[in-house]
């Protein structure tokens, strides 16, 4: 067993990258580290946050090795965990996502509809890159894959990289799970039992049990039917923005659909696309928001650090949502068999759906990887709505390895918020005009 670990972090530019180490210098006690590098594809941009980034390194623990790099070599060489958040295409190309649906009347969403479309075609060849890279430097790291869009790029990693030591994950249950704990009244998530299936942005919790084994869903489902996922006396300064309140409080349409489970606030965008739409600003879309908001003020607090020469009196917060990343590494490397929720290949563990699916789900997770638990046989609404969702996704990566016009015409076409054929081939080919050179050729 190694005493000291060392990380890479894919997408070291990223505006969560300097959270992200905050929260990993925060758990040294759980996972001691020996090295954290950075590394990114575009020097400029991670040169934004990489000084920082090593002064908070320095000032916790100077005897933590903290390099930036462009070279995938020096970046990838023994390495023992990957922390990959690529975007490839960065915000701007984000910005094109949303706002092209927008102008059709489609949601315009990162991870939903046509926008996780697009972004899916040029994320896939950027992470089976980094993998490469990782295999070639370094066998027996594991890369902890977080970049979007999620559902799309684990399927192409099925599919192409079926043996590489890759596991996918999102923060969102975790997030819903911190709130849920508040809303019922325990300490952490961390003192519920929670069991959940379906894809990822994509999903729902059937139980949450303490750790006597009493069940909460009920107390949990009657809430969200008066408030959503809202505290009763909401206070607003706990979002990052405005949007995620709303989307809290979407959920209380979301669950009214079903009250037996509680869903996944992403589910907005494909049950109520039009209530979306008409909330939506088709010039001001979430990454303008973000691009305004969390990347100025990443960027300027990372900058201010640099010029001073300390991170003492530093703004820059744990990020809360990045204790999954900690949680897991941990578990493979001391073993810990922590029950998480990761994006792995069904085989059989939802019993009346494909086994070739890439499904969310509870795993336990060791040192060798992960074993999913079995979920049984789901709903027909909710087996329905996951089926269609998970064509789309394969045809996506099809159009991607084919390079096929037809099948990206049917992922748009398929896409349950997209209206008709007609619809889809506009979006499609406005798509493809500002995706040159990130997306294959299609034919
Ligand atoms: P960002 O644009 O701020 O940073 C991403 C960085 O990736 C950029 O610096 C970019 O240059 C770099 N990059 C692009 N292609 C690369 C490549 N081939 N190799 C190395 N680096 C590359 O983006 P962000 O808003 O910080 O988000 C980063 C990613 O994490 C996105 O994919 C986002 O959707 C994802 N994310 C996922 C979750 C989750 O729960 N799954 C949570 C948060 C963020
Ligand atoms: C959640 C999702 C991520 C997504 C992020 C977007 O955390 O799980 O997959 O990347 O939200 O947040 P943003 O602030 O960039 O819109
Ligand atoms: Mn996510």
């Amino acid at each position: 067993m190694k005493e000291r670990f060392s990380i890479v972090i894919a997408g070291g530019g990223s505006t969560y990258t300097p959270e992200i180490i905050l929260m990993l210098l925060d758990n040294l006690d759980k996972l001691p580290l020996r090295a954290i590098k950075l590394y990114d594809n575009d020097e400029e941009r991670q040169n934004k946050v990489a000084k920082a980034c090593e002064i908070l390194v320095k000032e916790k623990d100077s005897s933590i090795d903290f390099i930036a790099t462009t070279d995938p070599e020096t970046a990838y060489t023994d390495v023992d965990f990957c922390l990959a958040h690529i975007r490839v295409g960065q915000l701007p190309m984000r910005e094109l996502d949303e706002k092209i649906p927008l102008k059709y009347g489609v949601v315009g969403q990162e991870t939903c509809g046509p926008g996780g479309i697009a972004y899916g075609m040029r994320s896939i060849a950027g992470v089976l890159e980094n993998i490469e890279y990782m295999e070639k430097y370094s066998p027996n790291c594991w890369m902890l894959n977080y970049s979007n869009p999620a559902a799309i790029v684990a399927e192409a990693c099925r599919r192409i990289k079926p043996n590489a030591r890759v596991i996918n994950i999102c923060d969102m249950p975790i997030g819903m799970e911190h709130n849920t704990a508040e809303i019922l009244g325990f300490k952490s998530r961390k003192e519920m039992d929670i069991r959940y299936f379906g894809l990822n942005h994509f999903g729902w919790w059937t139980s949450i049990k303490d750790k006597e084994g009493n069940e909460h869903i009920h107390r949990l489902i009657g809430h969200q039917l008066k408030y959503g996922n809202c505290a009763v006396n909401d206070d607003p300064s706990k979002y990052s923005d405005n949007s995620w309140q709303e989307t809290a409080r979407k959920v209380k349409d979301l669950v009214q659909i079903d009250p037996t489970m509680t869903p996944s606030s992403y589910l907005q965008y494909y049950l109520y696309p039009d209530d979306m739409v008409a909330h939506s600003d088709p010039n001001y879309t979430r990454a303008n928001q973000v691009i305004d908001g969390r990347e100025k003020r990443v960027f300027t607090e990372c900058k201010r650090i640099e010029e001073k020469g300390t991170a003492k009196d530093t703004s820059l917060e744990i990020g809360i949502h990045a204790e999954f990343i900690v949680d897991l590494a941990t578990a493979l490397a001391y073993n810990t068999h922590e029950r998480m929720l990761l994006i792995v290949e069904n085989n059989g563990a939802i019993e009346n759906f494909p086994a070739d699916a890439m499904v969310e789900i509870p795993c336990i997770v060791g040192k060798d990887g992960y074993e999913a638990l079995s979920i049984g046989k789901i709903p027909t609404f909710q087996k329905g709505l996951m089926e269609q969702q998970v064509a789309v996704e394969k045809l996506v990566v099809d159009a991607w390895q084919e390079g096929s016009y037809n099948k990206l015409w049917q992922a748009l076409t398929l896409s349950k918020i997209v209206p008709s054929a007609n619809v889809a081939k506009k979006i499609l080919d406005d798509f493809i005009e500002v995706n040159k050179g990130y997306w294959p050729e299609l034919k």
